[in-house]
């Protein structure tokens, strides 16, 4: 059945969203929707296309890019802004306020000349009537429920004075300062310890209980997802392979793609394979985990006909290399690119396990 998801009470709803360097296609015809306080993942190997879909949601493309399709935020319960081809006063007006990026180069979203409390507070003196000793004020605060240690004086250093760490911590308490009801957030835990990490997804998880915002979270860490986010959705060459309740699709991933990337998981303590494939044999004549999915994804320029994924899939068959498939809905809320998703076994890890000779 064809996928015509709803967006009736969606924070963020997005249909058909493509993005293209002329004639090349790189984000090719993605749809979802977010919900207030829900935490949608994205997904894929490099260069799936996760960083200019989360920069197109807001406008941020770089320069020569192309898009189409539709991203509407919620104004108020039935009402949407379409930020697709609105103007450029009408983007800056929501974004930080009502829809914020966390982008995947921290440094780019702090400027080099001013501290970084200056920046904090600039920007929610921009959206509020705040005294510059409150909007300071708050600035600090903001630093400090990111786990910047001496927030005060922190707040007086430049970018440059900061660590990598710490400068990514810092761009998200400017993320979230106003109080956006939508995060986008592009890998934002990547250059943290497993401390920070926690931290940091506590504050993104905080926003979403204060003012029941929704957040956006493109992640390569699949047991960040596991633990941190309700719903995924799974890319590859610039399309969705698979999206669904993260439960279902961790657990039952329908998607040799899918399965591919839980396949290289290392397990966790304790257990004795991944999500959707406890198989973890030693031993000669036995099986064993592949360090990863053979091969590599094709460059924009050199997309197989098809299933984009079909040279590196266990399942491949004839058609799959001339007609491109689905999505199709296979579950609550689950939805699946494959043509041979009924015949993905469980666990679906399986598929990438070695076979004995
Ligand atoms: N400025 C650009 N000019 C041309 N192609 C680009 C440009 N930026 C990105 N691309 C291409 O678009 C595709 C998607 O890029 P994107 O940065 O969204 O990937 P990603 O999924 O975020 O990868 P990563 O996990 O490495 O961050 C890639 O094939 C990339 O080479
Ligand atoms: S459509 Fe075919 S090649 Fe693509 S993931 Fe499914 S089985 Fe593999
Ligand atoms: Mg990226």
């Amino acid at each position: 059945m064809p996928v015509a998801p709803s967006a009736t009470d969606a924070l963020l709803s997005v249909r058909d969203l493509r993005v293209a360097f002329g004639a090349l296609e790189v984000v090719r015809g993605l749809s979802f929707d977010v919900h207030p306080r829900e935490v949608l993942a994205l997904v894929g190997e490099s260069g799936a296309g996760k960083s200019l879909t989360a920069r197109a949601l807001l406008g941020m493309l770089p320069r020569g890019t192309t898009t189409s399709g539709s991203v509407r935020l919620r104004d108020e319960p039935g009402s949407y802004a379409e930020l697709m081809g609105a103007t450029r006063p009408t983007l800056a007006a929501l974004r930080g306020r009502r829809i914020a990026l966390v982008p995947q180069d921290a440094l780019s979203a702090l400027s080099p000349v001013h501290p970084v409390g200056d920046q904090l507070a600039a920007a929610v003196r921009s959206v509020t009537g705040l005294s510059r000793s409150q909007a300071r004020a708050r600035a600090v605060a903001a630093l400090d429920r990111v786990g910047i240690p001496d927030a005060a004086s922190k707040a007086r250093a430049y970018p440059h004075e900061y660590s990598g760490g710490m400068r990514q911590r810092a761009v998200i308490a400017m993320a979230t300062i106003n109080e956006p009801d939508v995060v986008v957030a592009d890998e934002p835990t990547t250059a943290l310890d497993a401390e920070l990490q926690d931290q940091v997804l506590r504050v993104l998880g905080e926003q979403r209980e204060a003012v029941g915002a929704a957040l956006v979270l493109v992640t390569h860490d699949l047991g960040v997802v596991r633990d941190h986010t309700d719903r995924v959705l799974v890319m590859y060459a610039g399309r969705q392979v698979e999206q669904g309740p993260t439960h279902r699709v961790l657990d039952r991933p329908r998607a040799p793609y899918t399965a591919g990337l839980l396949a290289s998981l290392p397990p966790a303590d304790g257990e004795d394979g991944p999500a959707g494939g406890p198989h973890r044999r030693g031993g000669s004549g036995r099986r064993r985990r592949l360090p990863a999915i053979p091969g590599s994804p094709p460059a924009p320029d050199a997309l197989p006909p098809g299933c984009a994924f079909a040279p590196r899939c266990p399942l491949a068959e004839d058609r799959c290399h001339r007609e491109e498939p689905g999505p199709w809905t296979v579950g609550d809320g689950h939805e699946v690119s494959c043509h041979r998703w009924d015949e993905v076994p469980y666990p679906a890890t399986e598929l990438f396990l070695e076979r004995p000779a």
